[in-house]
């Protein structure tokens, strides 16, 4: 199995992604907090690119959610902190959501065969239904502010190592996933702390959003996989 990576949405060409399961990869946040809102009973996440094309999406019943500069956005129902999506506000109800770069990097996705959303949360749960989907697998790490992000490279490389343990045949990746995968190795034992001093980590942290880092960071928490059924992203 081929496992290629991209280290940011700036870096992803569309035949990247051609024949190919595609991992979405944005740990803090959107990436888990799709997982919160499918785990707290949302029926679908509909990835919107830009504010007004999230508010033309609407239908009588849906939420919508989203940030932009981390916050969230005037008029909306709900922000991008997995602690939003509670049973109680958003259960059996179709999610519209944008955010600054995993939206846009779900949308970039769009020509794979499959588009599953990953994190730390459910790092293994989605390497588990990448394997059954008998593709080759791109990550497409989504990146902040337009560069590379720690966080969503760690995650790579946890995907990695678990594709690398779950597989029956040889996982052959490039040099770049190779890099995230030793980063991983390296950084397996402390992975609270590695996403909490990294650049977004820090930023979300000034901005009194620590709470999210402590959800986000935590590995394996969920078997919910979000995948791309249509418009919307529904539990794989
Ligand atoms: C994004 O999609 O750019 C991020 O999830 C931003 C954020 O954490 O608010």
């Amino acid at each position: 199995m081929q496992v290629g990576v991209i280290a940011s949405v700036n870096e992803a060409r569309a035949d990247r992604f051609t024949h190919r399961t595609a991992i979405v990869i944005d740990v803090l946040r959107a990436t888990s907090t799709m997982v919160a809102a499918l785990e707290a009973g949302v029926t679908g996440i509909v990835p919107a690119e830009t504010v007004m094309e999230a508010r033309a999406l609407v239908r009588p019943g849906d939420m919508l959610g989203g940030e932009r500069f981390c916050r969230k956005i005037a008029g909306f129902e709900l922000g991008n902190s997995p602690s939003d999506y509670r049973k109680e506000t958003v259960g059996g109800k179709r999610l519209i959501l944008t955010t600054t770069n995993g939206t846009r990097a779900i949308l970039k996705a769009l020509r794979a065969e499959n588009v599953l959303a990953g994190a730390l949360v459910n790092a293994t749960a989605c390497a588990r239904t990448a394997l059954e989907l008998r593709r080759d697998v791109v990550l497409l790490c989504a990146g902040s502010h337009e560069e590379f992000a720690l966080e969503d490279g760690l995650c790579a490389g946890m995907i990695l190592d678990r594709l690398e343990s779950l597989c029956s045949q040889p996982v052959e990746t490039d040099d770049f996933g190779s890099a995230m995968l030793a980063l991983y190795r390296n950084r397996a034992h402390c992975l609270v702390g590695t996403v909490g001093n990294s650049a977004t980590g820090r930023r979300l942290t000034k901005m009194g959003l620590a709470k999210d880092i402590d959800y986000c960071a935590e590995s394996d928490l969920s078997d919910v996989v979000p995948r791309l059924n249509g418009d919307a992203l529904t539990r794989a």
